[in-house]
């Protein structure tokens, strides 16, 4: 075990030595200031890491992951990083970026009992509910679990766009855009949803 994280320290040597080699100036910039352009809402499953995957650096995203990537209206911890995202960092684009084989989406549904998750998956099977003619009539259970998986994505981006934040940011004239992604494990790849808003007329027109 002792091991293991000496072998972590010595990778985070390696690494700060590699970005200085190439910019001198890179931690003395970030440390006076972050000003990323991107919120990321994702799923906290250790294949999905977020700025690896859209290649970003420190100070390019700012980044909230919780057990299948929700946003649900009463969090206070989604709540927190939301507003502050909006209000004073000012980013311009949020994804929720859910991910196909996501063992909360299929925790939520599978019917087993594991304790304090099952309360946070309750807005998957509420998900699942609204759309359990179009989910039953997909045969094979791991298409199945895939389209569950993009209908909670479009389900948080609704969530999210119609934030109180959100909407008062487009009230001021702040343009913001959410957006709904889904990552495949299987190939590094990420499915644009196609379910962008980027205005109170247009949440309304998707949903
Ligand atoms: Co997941």
């Amino acid at each position: 075990m002792h091991s293991l994280l000496e072998g972590l320290k010595l990778n985070n040597r390696r690494w700060a030595a590699g970005k200085l080699a190439v910019d001198p100036g890179f931690f003395t910039r970030l440390a006076n200031q972050q000003s990323p352009e991107f919120l990321w809402i994702g799923c906290s499953d250790s294949r999905v890491p977020a700025n690896e995957i859209v290649g970003l650096d420190p100070g390019e995203l700012f980044v909230h992951r919780n057990v299948a990537n929700l946003a649900p209206p009463q969090d206070a911890n989604y709540l927190s990083v939301l507003q502050f995202a909006v209000d004073v960092l000012k980013v311009k684009h949020i994804m929720v970026v859910g991910h196909y084989g996501c063992g909360g989406v299929t925790a939520a549904v599978d019917g087993q009992r594991r304790g304090l998750v099952d309360h946070w998956l309750h807005p998957i099977r509420e998900v699942y509910a609204e759309n359990r003619q179009t989910l039953e009539c997909i045969h094979d259970d791991r298409e199945r679990m895939d389209r569950l998986c993009e209908l909670s994505v479009t389900r948080q981006v609704k969530n999210v766009a119609s934030d109180v934040f959100v909407q008062d940011a487009w009230a001021r004239g702040q343009e913001i855009s959410v957006h709904g992604w889904v990552y495949s494990i299987a190939d590094g790849l990420v499915n644009d949803l196609n379910v962008s808003v980027s205005s109170p007329a247009e949440l309304q027109a998707l949903f």
